[in-house]
């Protein structure tokens, strides 16, 4: 049993992981911006509602973690938001929005959940860049740069932390059928993407991996999108 911490955990993925990870019986400490969709759950967990952007929010959510679950095993970073569009049509405004959730709270996130659990010498720090996080797309330079950035900052905290115990996972998966697909004005086949029970069967492998083992990176794309 462990005390895992889900960030983006009342939509997608997040919630699709609490819900499996609860029935395990782990200790969650679950947030996303919307408490009411956090409550809707019916979990038996912890939550804890904000804004990971605002100013100190990423510091008191760590701290409220530990506080209530009394240390942190595993970090699962799921917030996040898209963007698609072509970058003439990308404002300054949306560059900014989208690197500021997508990396810059990444990046707080990591930073004071990492220093928790290295000073506990364990620790799992999972998190999703996507293959936008590996690879380019046409219309999505500016989500593009922000989960490039994500994959970048991870691989630099994995040099930073080597041998204090903490392991770190980046997920590249192609698209995910979740409602991040509902705000997203692009003509896609939610039908061929990945189901989210796929995804959340993915990063229950990195949970379960040894202690002494880490899946570092794990592509999964659908079959028409392959070795992109
Ligand atoms: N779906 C895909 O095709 C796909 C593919 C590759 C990678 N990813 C990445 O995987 C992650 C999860 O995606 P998903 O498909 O599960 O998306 P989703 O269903 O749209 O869920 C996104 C989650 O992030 C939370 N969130 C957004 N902005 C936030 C902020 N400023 N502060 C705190 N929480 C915030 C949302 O909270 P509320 O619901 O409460 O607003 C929600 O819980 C994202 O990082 C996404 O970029 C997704």
């Amino acid at each position: 049993m462990a005390n895992i911490l889900i960030t983006g955990a009342s939509s997608g993925v997040g919630a699709e992981l609490a819900r499996r990870l609860a029935t395990r019986g782990d200790s969650l400490f679950l947030s996303g911006r919307s408490e009411d969709k956090l409550k809707n759950l019916g979990l038996n967990a912890s939550i804890f509602a904000g804004d990971l952007t605002s100013p100190g929010a990423a510091e008191k959510l760590v701290a409220s973690a530990i506080s209530e679950l009394g240390s942190l095993d595993v970090v699962i970073h799921c917030a996040g938001i898209g963007l698609i569009k072509p970058a003439a049509d990308t404002t300054d405004a949306e560059f900014t929005h989208v690197m500021n959730v997508n990396t810059r709270a990444a990046f707080l996130l990591a930073r004071e959940s990492c220093k928790a659990m290295a000073a506990a010498k364990k620790g799992l720090f999972i998190t999703i860049p996507g293959i936008l996080g590996k690879a380019p797309m046409r219309n999505a330079s500016a989500y593009v740069a922000s989960k490039y950035a994500l994959t970048g900052m991870i691989k630099c905290f994995a040099q930073e932390y080597q041998r204090s115990g903490l392991r770190f996972c980046l997920f590249h998966l192609g698209g995910i059928d979740t409602p991040f697909w509902d705000q997203i004005q692009m003509a896609v086949q939610r039908d061929k993407m990945i189901p989210v029970a796929t995804a959340a069967d993915l990063i229950l492998q990195a949970i379960d991996a040894p202690p002494h083992l880490v899946l570092s990176e794990v592509v999964m794309q659908p079959e028409s999108h392959q070795l992109v």
